[in-house]
């Protein structure tokens, strides 16, 4: 294997390079030849700098993630670190690409940082549950100040090299090529006679940084990371770079990083790091079949649907003709485009030009004709099987030979549609999620008959509008939708009719860590929506009374939720703020009375979170066992980047797997015995249960 890094000479400068592809990653191997090298470098006497660079695409986007699994084998981080920092010779670090994680601590460590202009620079670790560990916490308050830093560390969002410039974190943006212009930049100071800048020796700038303004820090990122540990540590640890000596604070640094590195959250978010990306491989696809170059996007339907679609193919530079028949509905559908584009605008997420640029991209039209030239048509009207295939007849006659055809079906079947459109192989689904500019999650539906390249092509759309795709097979709801609606929200319907309230669901199911609880998402996605699916697929019939009874009831009252101003709650003009309806409890009393169930003065929390969640793993086994997805982690990246599931459990089947399967199969044999047939265990669960293994073993030995 060639060496992942190397020593070259440019006068009187010393050049590493690391070349450890894909991303650079502070592995073994790249600490232990930066050791050899700096060593060499050191003891040269005819080399007056050191300079750090690397090849690729990147410079050093972190430690390598796999070793957290596998324990870190010497040099260790910080025995390198404090190497270079104590180096006689002034050491200095080239950035490009994204400096990630141990790659900005290691940058930290060095004395003088340059970066090309579009290098990006950050500590991304607490999105991964974990602290800055590699010396980041304290050596970065001593650069940028304790405040900047609790601000920089709790973003945990990459700074561009300008900004990182103007915060003190580089010390030179370069114009033009790294390598030429760190090198100049190096011999610059060369020649200046500058010396080494141990940052260990600099004094931490604690203005600004008071309670107040740390409480208030930690209040805006628990939005974000609802449920998580990790923003407190890292307040703990900056506290210790002011309170503590050098190295003490990073002793307790080094304490409060192993905590978080043991804890089940850190292990749930690298599970969903390397799942949301294992996702995009597929069993079976060649990697020689290349997908279609798309750049033309037909959108059927101009509701909130499809014109979430358009800004979402408009925001990623393609072109859009999104066609509705009703001449006013498709006047509001570009209307609300064009509104969405300028509210971008006044909240400063997108410039002017750029406003301008993806609604120039953006036309109407209401006839399918005019998409005889399009290279994808993503068709986006409500569910209903006999609209569908018209639509899909039309198109196969109307669009080139060549042209993808895609429905976004929630819960219909993909292959009656495809078998209507005389190119099976060319249809595929993609199944955007409300709003579709906004959410990451895109399931793409793999027909019977869609074939390779199709599949190619949708999960390279997905990359292109930046989501997450997931490949699924067909069934009613596919993956998310039958696991919310045969599962979560069919319970959560359950205990409602046997005494609980909406208001203890949602609280519960929140205090769990969803973004929100079923019924303020049913009221806001609209009470009918499900109801239709259900009777245009004749589901109800399928399954064991009651089946969301209680739902179904409010949508035949026409109480829809937030569109009607009442639903499960009641709202204010204007005002999301759900609130308490008398009328909701009389009505669930008697959906219960007429389906005979016994209604219970009282309801645990504990029975409701149980409740609710274990029919997701339930549900997600028997998806697993039917190859509906290729694997658990599929199922966690869709309920947790689709479902607002949350993120620090890892998902239904990776949280399944840390309770233990058997103690999840315990469960729900009780509450068989108690509940009778949605409770019956899944095979599969069962299989494992068995055998002590988990999901994950179970889905990494069928790729073995
Ligand atoms: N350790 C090990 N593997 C890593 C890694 C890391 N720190 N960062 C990325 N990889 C792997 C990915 O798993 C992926 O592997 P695969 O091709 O087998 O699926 C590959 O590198 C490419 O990563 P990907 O995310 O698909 O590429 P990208 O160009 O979209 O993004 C990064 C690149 C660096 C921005 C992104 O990978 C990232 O954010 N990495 C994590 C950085 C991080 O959190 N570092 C802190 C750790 S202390």
């Amino acid at each position: 294997m060639a060496d992942v890094v190397t020593l070259s000479r440019e006068g009187p400068i010393a050049v590493l390079t690391i070349d450890n592809p894909p991303v650079n990653a502070m592995s073994q191997s790249v600490r232990a030849g930066l050791d050899q090298h700096f060593r060499t470098a050191s003891s040269d006497a005819a080399v007056k700098a050191i300079l750090v660079l690397c090849a690729g695409r990147t410079f050093i986007a972190g430690a390598d993630l796999k070793e957290f699994d596998t324990g870190v084998h010497p040099p260790l981080h910080r025995d390198l670190f404090a190497a270079f920092e104590g180096s006689a010779k002034p050491v200095i670090v080239g950035l490009h690409g994204t400096a990630l994680g141990a790659g900005a601590e290691f940058a930290l460590a060095c004395h003088y940082r340059c970066a090309v202009p579009d290098a990006k620079i950050g500590l991304p670790e607490l999105t991964l549950g974990i602290i800055p560990g590699a010396g980041g916490t304290q050596r970065l308050p001593r650069v940028i100040g304790a405040r900047a830093a609790l601000e920089f560390i709790l973003n945990a969002a990459p700074v561009a090299a300008q900004k990182a410039k103007e915060i003190g974190l580089v010390d030179r943006v370069l114009d033009g090529e790294l390598r030429a212009g760190a090198i100049a930049y190096a011999q610059e100071l060369v020649s200046q006679g500058a010396q080494p800048r141990p940052t260990s020796k600099l004094s931490v700038d604690t203005s600004g940084f008071d309670e107040a303004f740390i409480q208030s820090s930690l209040a805006g990122v628990r939005k974000k990371m609802r449920g998580q540990r990790a923003p407190d540590y890292a307040v703990e640890a900056i506290q210790a770079a002011i309170a503590l000596p050098f190295e003490q604070g990073l002793d307790r640094e080094t304490e409060i990083a192993n905590l978080t590195l043991d804890s089940l959250e850190s292990k749930a978010l690298r599970h969903l790091f390397f799942a949301e990306r294992e996702v995009a491989k597929i069993p079976g696809l060649a990697e020689s079949v290349q997908p279609r170059n798309i750049r033309k996007v037909g959108i059927v339907g101009a509701g909130t649907m499809g014109s979430g679609i358009a800004i979402a193919c408009a925001d990623a530079g393609l072109e859009v003709t999104i066609i509705d028949a009703g001449a006013e509905a498709l006047a509001r559908g570009l209307s609300s485009i064009k509104k969405t584009y300028e509210s971008s605008v006044a909240r400063g997420r997108i410039t002017a030009a750029q406003q301008a640029e993806r609604t120039a991209l953006v036309r109407g039209a209401n006839e399918l004709a005019a998409l005889a030239d399009v290279d994808l048509v993503i068709e986006a009207v409500f569910e209903d099987m006999a609209l569908k295939q018209d639509i899909f007849r039309t198109l196969g006659k109307v669009c080139r030979a060549d042209a993808i055809l895609a429905s976004n079906t929630s819960t219909l079947d993909l292959d009656a549609i495809a078998a209507v459109s005389g190119r099976a192989a060319q249809v595929v689904g993609l199944h955007f999620f409300s709003p579709a500019n906004i959410m990451r999650l895109l399931e793409i539906v793999r027909g019977r008959n869609t074939s390779q390249e199709t599949l190619a092509t949708a999960l390279a759309i997905a990359k292109r509008l930046r989501k997450v795709g997931v490949v699924v097979g067909v069934c009613y709801g596919f993956v998310g939708n039958r696991m919310m609606l045969d599962g979560y929200v069919r319970e959560a319907d359950q205990l409602l009719l046997e005494g609980a309230t909406p208001e203890q669901v949602d609280r519960v199911i929140e205090d769990f860590g969803f973004a929100m609880g079923p019924f303020k998402m049913n009221d806001m996605g609209g009470n009918d929506v499900a109801l239709r699916a259900r009777e245009t697929t004749g589901i109800r019939a399928q399954r064991p009374s009651p089946y969301n009874e209680s739902i179904d009831e409010m949508a035949r009252m026409n109480r829809l939720g937030q569109k009607t101003g009442v639903g499960f709650y009641r709202y204010e003009k204007g005002d999301r703020t759900p609130l308490h309806d008398a009328e909701t409890d009389s009505i669930i009393a008697k959906v219960a009375a007429r389906f005979g169930v016994k209604r219970r003065a009282s309801i645990s929390d504990a029975e409701v979170q149980l409740r609710c969640v274990y029919p997701l793993i339930n549900e997600g086994a028997k998806i697993l066992a039917e190859g509906i997805a290729y694997r658990s982690g599929d199922i966690d990246v869709i309920w947790t980047t689709g479902y607002g599931f949350p993120r620090f459990r890892g998902g239904p089947m990776f949280y399944a797997d840390s309770i233990g399967l058997a103690n999840v199969l315990a469960e729900m044999k009780r509450l068989h015995a108690l509940h009778g047939h949605y409770w019956e265990p899944a095979p599969l669960l069962a299989e494992l249960a068995a055998k002590k293994s988990t999901f994950q073993e179970w889905s990494k030995s069928r790729k073995a």
